[in-house]
């Protein structure tokens, strides 16, 4: 006789996410998340690191965390440490850096440190959804700041720390991503990064610098990290190597001071991240990250500008964006009559996926019309065409654009 299966439901406690909804395979045109370029994936040296680093080290893997302690593989940190220095002018040892796994550890562990439901944190107005997720759930309120080209605006920030002042909320965190934004992909100029310091020390606000895209700057020179600038040890900063090298790797770092840092390792009891993984990073870095990154960003370039320029043939005018500074994003403004949550429910099933403004903004009539498109996993072919079906799309569902390929077409 057949058994009837456990019924779980009963035992969910309230307050958990939705469920998740099984996977179905990716869209043909692949638009959304934070994908890197397959090709790209420097699988050959990894495997000659991953070989010669567990010939070498193999029987570490005995112990947990290695022979490194709870902070992350000595190497893997040493690494980091001479990168940091080098690239974002932070002066930080190897005990200054928790390896995590992913850095969306490590906004687990700095959200879980620092929060309470109901408390304040002040957040670039468009923003990366898996942060936004994070607060929403946590019943965090966030007050969404305005940018421009040069990134988070300095007036609007001043403004909302005053607003809150005067209502005596005290904000617990300023989140930034100042290095080529998610999804705007600007970057924030030095002297506004002083500016921001300078607010937060004003108002006693602690700075979380999430800088996962900063390896992906065109030209490869980047301000110096705000954690860098800071005189007064009041910043957290964040890193990864999903943008640079592979994001299924689930590598990422912390850089805190001890006082902070070791309320988060008192928090991460997942008893090390993934060793192999980090092994596997540190060894393929010391000697190729320095000529795999900027291979690396000539291609997404040459990426970014198909897409620029396959928008332009397909949308005309009705498709707004900005040259991107960097990064695998371009975030695209349609005119104020597309609903880009409708548009990306219509695309997917001509097998398009993009990601909707909204789900990206604390500002829902900011970013209805807008759109996030990932070019660095998708060719160069599917970019031409997934866009070519997302403005035909658009077009049936919005009667824009009206034009394509500089041929009027008929108004749906
Ligand atoms: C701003 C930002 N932070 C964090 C993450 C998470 O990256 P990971 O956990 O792969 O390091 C992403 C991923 O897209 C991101 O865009």
């Amino acid at each position: 006789m057949p058994v009837a299966p456990f019924d779980f439901s009963s035992l969910l406690p309230a307050g958990l996410p939705p469920a998740a909804a099984k996977w179905n395979g990716a869209a043909r045109y692949n638009f959304i998340g934070g994908n890197n370029d397959p090709a790209q994936i420097p699988v050959d040296a990894l495997a000659a690191a991953a070989t010669a680093v567990l010939t070498r080290e193999g029987p570490t893997l005995a112990s947990y965390g290695l022979k490194s302690g709870p902070q992350g593989y000595r190497p893997l940190r040493e690494f980091i440490a001479g990168k940091l220095k080098r690239d974002a002018a932070i002066a930080c040892s190897p005990d200054d850096i928790l390896v995590v796994s992913g850095s969306l550890q490590a906004l687990d562990l700095i959200n879980g440190v620092l929060l309470a439901r109901g408390d304040t944190v002040i957040i670039e107005q468009d923003s990366y959804q898996g942060a936004l997720n994070r607060l929403t759930r946590l019943g965090v309120n966030t007050v969404g700041i305005p940018l421009d080209g040069e990134g988070m605006r300095m007036d609007a920030l001043a403004t909302a720390l005053q607003d809150l002042k005067r209502k005596n909320i005290q904000p617990k965190y300023i989140y930034t991503i100042p290095t080529v934004q998610n999804p705007t992909a600007t970057i924030m100029s030095e002297q506004r990064r002083a500016e921001l310091l300078r607010l937060a020390g004003e108002y006693g606000v602690a700075v979380f610098e999430d800088d996962c895209y900063a390896d992906l700057v065109w030209d490869g020179r980047r301000p110096p990290a705000i954690y860098a600038m800071s005189q007064s040890a009041n910043v957290i900063h964040v890193g990864s190597f999903s943008k640079s090298i592979a994001p299924a790797l689930r590598v990422g770092f912390i850089v805190a001071p001890w006082a902070i840092m070791s309320r988060m390792l008192a928090l991460k009891t997942d008893a090390g991240s993934g060793a192999l993984e980090q092994m596997v990073v540190a060894e393929y870095c010391a000697p190729h990250f320095a000529t795999h990154v900027p291979a690396l960003r000539k291609g997404l370039r040459r990426k970014v500008e198909t897409l620029m320029e396959t928008l332009n043939e397909q949308f005309g005018t009705a498709a707004e964006f900005e040259d991107p500074k960097g990064g695998i994003f371009l975030w695209v403004k349609l005119p104020d009559n597309v609903d880009t949550m409708k548009l990306y429910q219509a695309a997917l099933k001509e097998g398009v996926a993009i990601n909707p403004g909204n789900e990206w903004s604390t500002d829902k009539s900011h970013s209805s019309s807008r759109l996030r498109i990932c070019f660095a996993s998708p060719t160069h072919e599917q970019i031409r065409e997934g866009v070519a079906i997302l403005a035909e799309v658009c077009r049936r569902e919005f009667g824009v654009p009206t034009r394509s390929a500089n041929v009027e077409k008929a108004r749906a």
